[in-house]
């Protein structure tokens, strides 16, 4: 028979191979389940492979850690709405993060007197515990300002920067003084200290619009801090997730930041997401507003020849997807080319539009990217914009001063008429008012996303609209 150790060993190579899959398959919307399951697969691989290792005495802890995470984790799979993922991340980021940190404490103090100095077990642990306490308590605060429960804009005190830098280099002194002297365990929990309040620290200043880009960078952090655990546990599986887990994170953050025209350091340092105090919020001026109703948004839509629908947030909010995805196929039928506007920061989660709109049956090779829409824009007859805000701001390509000037944006104001579903002039996530709106050949279509696209289908379907 094989010894367990094999099994293990083939469970993870299994387990491997599966998540490298999961990851490519992940990457394109129809192949996106398939990639899943493959995850999921692994992962119960690569639990089940652990379980069986010779390390493990008793199993009634670990059964009893099962049962709580299992308690907490399904309500919160069933029940967390679309609209709260990139918070729920956060907090998954912190748990896991957590579990690096401590399983680091308990091989310290497990090694701490019996290993040699500089020994490459305590670099990797103090490597972990660095990156598993900080990403931990960064987390945690990125999770706060998601949730509103802190402010979301940046938080900043003078010298900041210094205090930075000096928790930093304190949380490395410490690290380094435990590798040459791994017996020094009173610097231990100094050591601790300083990781966690240096992640409070690398986050505070941060703004709201950048929590996206943040919360990747930490996915890759936890990444980091997971393959360091396995090159000190001499755990293969770690090191392999880990790598996956940490670039797939860098990547991501990458490719967010592109999308926001936003630069590592500005990410890490800058204070986008402020509330634009200097922009013009429209309440003193005699700018006009025009409105129309649904019969009227019906009959301009049922004339078009062209209709590009921008999804954004107030979408998702509204849970608006099902009537917008209906008034995509009454449009279709009559002969209207419909197609939708993405961006790739829409919504409050990469991906958001593309997952809402599946789940409504919008057939995938109507979705378009930015790039490719905004060529088409100035010769489409209709945007019909459903709850985006930020993502359309023409201030962020003509006003230098905006908040967020750079980022590319998809150019509804180019075409021919303009038509807005949202409540109310507000703005949307960076705090900035928006131009379209007061446009000549912009109409706002004020209402709840869900009961106004609903209301034109109505009108659309009982002939209205002539
Ligand atoms: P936002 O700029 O956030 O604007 C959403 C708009 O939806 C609001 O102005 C709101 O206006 C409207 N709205 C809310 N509830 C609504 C409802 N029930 N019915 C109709 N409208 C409703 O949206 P966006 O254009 O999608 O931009 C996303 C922003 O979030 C960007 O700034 C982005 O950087 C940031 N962000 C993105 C992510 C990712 S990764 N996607 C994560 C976090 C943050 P009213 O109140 O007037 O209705």
């Amino acid at each position: 028979m094989m010894p367990a150790e094999t099994i293990t060993q083939v469970a993870y190579l299994a387990a491997s191979a599966l998540f490298i899959l999961a990851l490519m398959w992940m990457s394109h919307p129809t192949t996106a389940r398939r990639g899943v399951r493959c995850g999921e697969i692994g992962m119960l691989l690569a639990i089940l492979g652990t379980l069986i290792r010779f390390e493990i005495v008793h199993y009634e802890l670990i059964f009893v850690a099962i049962a709580l995470g299992t308690a907490v984790g399904v309500p919160l799979a069933y029940f967390m709405p679309m609209t709260a993922i990139p918070q729920r991340t956060a907090v998954s980021h912190a748990f896991g993060a957590l579990a690096v940190g401590l399983i680091g404490v308990v091989e310290y103090y497990k090694y701490a007197d019996s290993v040699a100095p500089w020994s490459f077990t305590t670099s990797a642990l103090m490597f972990e515990m660095l990156l598993g306490f900080l990403t931990c308590t960064a987390s945690l605060v990125a999770f706060g300002k998601l949730q509103e429960i802190l402010p979301s804009r940046p938080l900043m005190f003078k010298g900041q920067q210094v205090v930075n830098v000096l928790v930093f280099l304190a949380a490395i002194g410490l690290a380094l003084a435990m590798i040459v002297s791994p017996s020094s365990t009173y610097l231990f929990p100094a050591f601790v200290a300083a990781t966690l309040l240096f992640g409070v620290l690398l986050v505070a200043p941060i703004g709201g619009a950048d929590m996206p880009t943040v919360i990747a960078l930490l996915n890759a952090y936890a990444g980091l801090a997971a393959s360091a655990m396995g090159f000190a546990l001499d755990n293969k599986l770690l090191i392999v997730t880990g790598a996956l887990d940490g670039t797939s994170g860098l990547i991501l953050a990458i490719i967010m930041c592109k999308a926001m025209n936003r630069s590592f350091t500005n990410v890490l340092f800058g204070g986008f997401g402020q509330l634009a105090a200097g922009s013009s919020a429209g309440g003193e001026d005699d700018r006009v507003v025009r409105s129309a109703s649904p019969e009227e948004a019906a009959m301009r839509l049922e004339m078009a020849s062209s209709v590009v629908i921008v999804p954004g947030y107030g979408m998702a909010v509204a849970q608006a997807q099902h009537k917008v995805s209906e008034l995509y196929k009454t449009l279709s039928a009559k002969g209207v080319d419909v197609k939708f506007a993405i961006h790739p920061v829409a919504g409050r989660m990469p991906g958001h539009m593309n997952v809402l709109l599946a789940e409504a049956d919008v057939p995938y090779d109507r979705l378009v990217e930015l790039e490719d829409i905004n060529p088409d824009l100035p010769q489409t007859d209709v945007a019909l914009i459903v709850g985006a805000n930020d993502t359309i701001n023409p201030a962020a390509r003509d006003d230098p001063n905006s908040a967020i000037a750079g980022m590319p944006i998809i150019e509804a104001d180019k075409a021919r008429s303009v038509m807005v579903v949202k409540r109310s002039l507000n703005a949307g996530f960076a705090g900035i008012d928006n131009p379209i709106y007061y446009n000549e050949n912009t109409q706002m279509l004020f209402g709840d996303a869900k009961a106004f696209t609903g209301d034109i289908n109505k009108e659309l379907s009982e002939g209205g609209g002539h």
